[in-house]
């Protein structure tokens, strides 16, 4: 869906993004990470044409972004980030109504839409439709950027640090909340976030960045458990509380119950970290889980070992 080929950017002479080859695949969640000033951000903006890459080719949906036009290019993707300005002197609804209004769809349309977005992102409407961003708490405000972001349907999704600041009760909630719109809607995510579980938690696909230049991309598994540099085993490393907490719970807790997958069931009474070394033995993503009688219960999902830590 988006490709990037050997792209750069320079920033006064400076490569920022150098030689940046990524695919990007419909319907896939993809989680940019790494070091501040890395080119995340950079990056992101490249795809939806807020900043114009030098070298290279970036395409969208197999055309060269630069023979799109930028404004249809942006309504096509919706974007979300930490600081979003929300427009101060418009309301909720109207700041969720910005791209539908564009595109000028009928009146009962966008606002049964934003009723639909206000739903699902846990705002209730009737309380916070008419209310102005500066009478919302911080983390009301980003569930509005990140509703705005979607309110047109867009093809992919494009999110840079849109949970940063929030208390971990708050975050832990939105993020759930895009895992769900994710599995729902098969929408193509592409997430910027310098937090570890968030990525291990939330992606189909990681790609590290370092200096303007991906280090290792893959899945949360291969990237912690076949870091191909010793940056990416530090880097990663950092999760190691994460792990060490995983002692603490048993797979039962975290059974998608009535699901099915194939292999060798594993006990529900095991606990996480054990499930763990089985999930790295097995290189796989799945696994059956079974109750003490030997009756199928359900499946264990690795992102789910990491994606609730905290609550622990
Ligand atoms: N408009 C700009 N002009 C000059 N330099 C820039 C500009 N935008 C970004 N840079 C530089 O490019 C590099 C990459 O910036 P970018 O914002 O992509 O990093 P990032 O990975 O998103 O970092 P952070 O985690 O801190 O948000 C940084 O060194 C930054 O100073
Ligand atoms: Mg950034």
């Amino acid at each position: 869906m988006i490709n990037f080929s050997q792209v750069s950017k320079f920033f006064a002479g400076k490569a920022v993004v150098r030689d940046l080859n990524l695919h990007i695949a419909k319907g896939e969640f993809t989680v940019l990470i790494g070091t501040s000033g890395s080119g995340k951000s950079t990056t992101l903006k490249m795809i939806n044409r807020l900043v114009e890459h030098d070298r290279g080719q970036i395409t969208f949906a197999d055309e060269p972004i630069e023979k799109l036009r930028a404004q249809d290019l942006r309504r096509r993707m919706g974007y979300a980030i930490q600081s979003i300005g929300l427009f101060p002197h418009w309301t909720v609804e109207q700041n969720i109504a910005t791209v539908p209004q564009l595109l000028k769809w009928p009146k009962t349309k966008i606002r049964d839409r934003v009723t639909e977005l206000m739903e699902l992102l846990s705002l209730n409407p009737e309380q916070f439709r008419h209310r102005y961003p500066h009478q919302l708490s911080g983390g009301q405000q980003q569930r509005v950027g990140v509703a705005r972001a979607l309110a047109a349907d867009p093809e992919v999704l494009l999110m840079d640090e849109p949970f940063g600041a929030l208390d971990p009760v708050t975050r832990a909630t939105l993020q759930k909340e895009i895992a769900r719109i994710h599995q729902l809607s098969g929408r193509t995510i592409v997430l910027v976030t310098h937090d570890i579980d968030e990525a291990l938690g939330l992606a189909d696909r990681i790609v590290l960045l370092s200096d303007g230049q991906i280090v290792q991309q893959g899945t949360p598994l291969e990237l912690l458990t076949q870091p191909a540099t010793p940056f990416v085993r530090d880097f990663f490393g950092r999760s190691e509380l994460g792990i060490k907490l995983l002692s603490l719970a048993s797979v039962g807790e975290r059974t998608r119950r009535g699901e099915t997958a194939e292999g060798e069931p594993v006990l529900a009474s095991i606990s996480l970290r054990e499930a763990l070394s089985i999930f790295v033995a097995r290189h796989t993503e799945r696994l059956p889980v079974i109750d003490d009688n030997q009756r199928l219960i359900g499946v264990l999902h690795f992102a789910d070992l990491v994606a609730e830590r905290e609550a622990l």
